[in-house]
């Protein structure tokens, strides 16, 4: 299976990034987004990307967007990838519609960064055709893509999705489908822990991302990096992670909550631990 035609569903960070490198791989994309204005918002993104790209000889820009349609529906492809909000409830509508109208032997696939695979597979009459397909964020530039095999995920579709990944120029690396798999079990407790710390006193913002960066040699400090990927994605994510492992060491810090609900998001509402 190369998966010629893939619907991606969700324009976001994520879903324009995926997108983009899967038209960048030469196949065919649909992009359906129901936020008014979103996939216009996800082109511009990826136009941005991909002349950044260009003069590390990445493709035409006007080639690759080209191949990239906008729909403005679930419509039936060889593969569906989705990366709409970390709502369980969003994504099992979408799997469920998916379902509906793909050919019976299309694959289903999830960005999801927590949310169990087994439980968007339940939306389906396939769960030996849905897996988890875990980016990210750059997704242009990051190299690992981390596949979640649930319990019915059949051999098959593991190893096509995996060569996928290959195709796409990422590293695959295959997780168990428990609740934040490996990259959110381990990072989202580091990001936490250091909100906690700017919580407790312990230090500036800048401080604490100054001794993760040049301490660790992360490329981002924690905070920098929470407000990347979005301060409510976080806190969905510790709450995955609080709930479906049973334990409250996961719980995110009330400051956290603090800043989701007075709508300090990270870069994508102009302001979280740092203004942007
Ligand atoms: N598209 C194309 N190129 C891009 C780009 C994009 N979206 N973003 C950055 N680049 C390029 C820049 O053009 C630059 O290229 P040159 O070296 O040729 O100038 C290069 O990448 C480095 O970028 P910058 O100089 O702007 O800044 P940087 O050195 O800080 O790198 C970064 C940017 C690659 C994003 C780097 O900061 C980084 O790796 N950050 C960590 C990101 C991370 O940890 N992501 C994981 C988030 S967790 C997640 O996604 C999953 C989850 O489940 C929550």
């Amino acid at each position: 299976m190369r998966f010629e035609h893939v619907l991606v569903v969700g324009a976001g960070q994520m879903g324009g990034g995926i997108a983009q490198v899967v038209a960048a791989s030469g196949r065919r994309v649909s992009l359906h987004d129901a936020a008014p204005g979103a996939v216009e918002r996800g082109l511009a993104a990826m136009r941005k990307s991909l002349s950044k790209l260009v003069e590390k000889g990445g493709a035409d820009p006007d080639e690759v967007i080209g191949r990239i349609e906008a729909v403005d529906a679930v419509v039936p492809a060889e593969l569906m990838i989705e990366a709409v909000v970390e709502d369980a409830d969003v994504k099992r509508e979408i799997f469920r519609r998916a379902d509906a109208v793909f050919p019976a032997e299309a694959v289903l696939a999830s960005n999801t960064s927590s949310i169990p695979i087994a439980s968007l597979a339940a939306a389906t009459r396939r769960s030996d055709r849905v897996i988890g397909m875990h980016f990210f964020n750059p997704v242009p530039v990051l190299q690992l893509v981390e596949i979640i095999r649930a319990r019915d995920t059949s051999d098959e579709t593991a190893e096509a999705i995996t060569a996928l990944a290959r195709d796409l120029g990422k590293t695959p690396a295959v997780a168990n489908d428990v609740p934040g798999f490996v990259s959110n079990r381990i990072l989202m407790p580091f990001l936490n822990e250091a909100v906690c710390a700017l919580q407790d006193g312990v230090a500036e913002a800048e401080a604490i991302d100054t001794i993760a960066r040049l301490g660790f040699a992360h490329p981002l400090g924690p905070l920098a990096l929470a407000d990347l990927i979005g301060l409510d994605t976080c806190v969905a994510i510790m709450e995955v992670l609080q709930e479906g492992l049973g334990d409250d060491r996961y719980a995110p810090a009330p400051l956290l909550r603090e800043y989701v609900a007075a709508g300090r998001l990270g870069r994508k509402s102009g302001r979280g631990f740092y203004d942007y």
